[in-house]
């Protein structure tokens, strides 16, 4: 059965392979969520970002799939810098023995999040812009009713 260390925990459990790394967090009481996302979680299903952990060394699970790791970079305005070995616990099966950091810190990926945070702009501009034109046609239809 596979080994698996929480090193920030300093506790160690075996466990059956294939089992999903989120869950039996859950089951042995290590929150694989910080204080705060406890309530605003997904749940598992690959859309918060919130249960993310480090793999030490990459070795012991499955492979990280393309949508987990555009949930990693971010869904929204800011990006992440992601490495090889961060995961979400939530898509990691646990396949052979690991050693698990729970909590790890994400740079921000500067380039990335300037290029969406200036799409994001260029969007909210054209959005103001036709609301302010729907708001006069509407204001001048009222004036002349
Ligand atoms: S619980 Fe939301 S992505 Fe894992």
């Amino acid at each position: 059965m596979p080994v698996v260390t929480f090193h920030n925990e300093h506790k160690t459990f075996e466990v059956e392979q294939g089992v999903n790394l989120r869950e039996f967090m859950l089951k042995v009481g290590i929150p694989p969520y910080r204080p705060i996302d406890r309530a605003l979680n997904c749940r598992g299903h690959n859309l918060c970002g919130t249960c993310c952990v480090e793999i030490v060394g990459n070795r012991g699970t499955s492979q990280r799939g393309q949508d987990e790791e555009a949930t990693l970079r971010g869904n929204f305005a800011i990006a992440h810098e992601i490495q090889n070995d961060t995961r979400l616990a939530c898509q990691t099966m646990i396949m052979n023995d690991m050693t698990v950091k729970t909590h790890p810190l994400l740079p921000i990926d500067w380039p990335e999040t300037k290029h969406r945070l200036t799409a994001t702009g260029i969007a909210a501009f054209f959005l103001l812009a036709f609301l302010f034109m729907f708001g006069v046609m509407f204001f001048d239809m009222i004036k002349m009713y």
